[in-house]
């Protein structure tokens, strides 16, 4: 048996994100499939009206077109080489109170099925890079402290930990960890 590197190749070229488009309507729409067999339905826009869930996705780019104290964001896909979309991140553009007390600037999934393989700590790779491209350089990323496998991706892509609070919405103990993304780039 090959031992499993310790750190992951977080600049793994086969893997890209992407924004969602009429053009991965498809691809989409199995990802949310996969979800609603396993009894979650966070997707369930994609299944039941995709033109609307493009919108929302363009609404959240804008802070300007969202309801006052909504944080703008955006939500990119995991694309593997053969065309399989196998997770989503989301970056917030900014923090506002409660991101900085518990929600952050990322969050992300791994598509059921594909845990394990890697993918959750390249993706957190990927958006760190979407994230220094906005000309952030400071990130927050938090987990729930039970959570072991996001704890081990923050800690690939250099996260310190900084604190851990209890979550106003789930009373559970959450960790913070700050991503420094070094300096701007002249
Ligand atoms: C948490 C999650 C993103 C992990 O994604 P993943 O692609 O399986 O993670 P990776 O394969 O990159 O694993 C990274 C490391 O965490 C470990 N790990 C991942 N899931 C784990 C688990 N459930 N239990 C223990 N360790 C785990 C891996 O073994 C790996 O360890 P390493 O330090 O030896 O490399 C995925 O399980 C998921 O989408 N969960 C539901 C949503 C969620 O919790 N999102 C995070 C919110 S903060």
């Amino acid at each position: 048996m090959i031992a499993r590197p310790m750190a992951p190749n977080l600049r793994d070229p086969t893997l890209r994100l992407i924004k969602a488009s009429p053009e991965w309507r498809r691809e989409l729409r199995a990802y949310a499939r996969d979800y609603r067999k396993r009894g979650e339905n966070m997707h369930a826009e994609i299944l039941e009206d995709f033109e609307g869930f493009l919108d929302d996705l363009s609404v959240a780019e804008d802070e300007e077109s969202l309801p006052p104290g909504v944080v703008s964001y955006s939500v990119y896909w995991l694309l593997r080489e053969d065309g399989r979309i196998v997770g989503r991140s989301t970056l917030r553009h900014r923090l506002n109170e409660a991101l900085l007390h518990e929600g952050g600037h990322i969050g992300y999934d791994v598509r059921p099925g594909e845990r394990l393989k890697g993918y959750g700590a390249r993706m957190l790779g990927l958006i760190l890079e979407k994230a220094r491209e906005r000309g952030l350089r400071r990130i927050l990323v938090t987990c729930d402290s039970d959570n072991i496998g996001s704890a081990r991706i923050i800690h690939h892509n250099g996260g310190v930990l900084d604190s851990e609070v209890v979550s106003r919405q789930t009373g559970k103990k959450v960790s913070r960890y700050w991503i420094d993304l070094g300096p701007q780039e002249a």
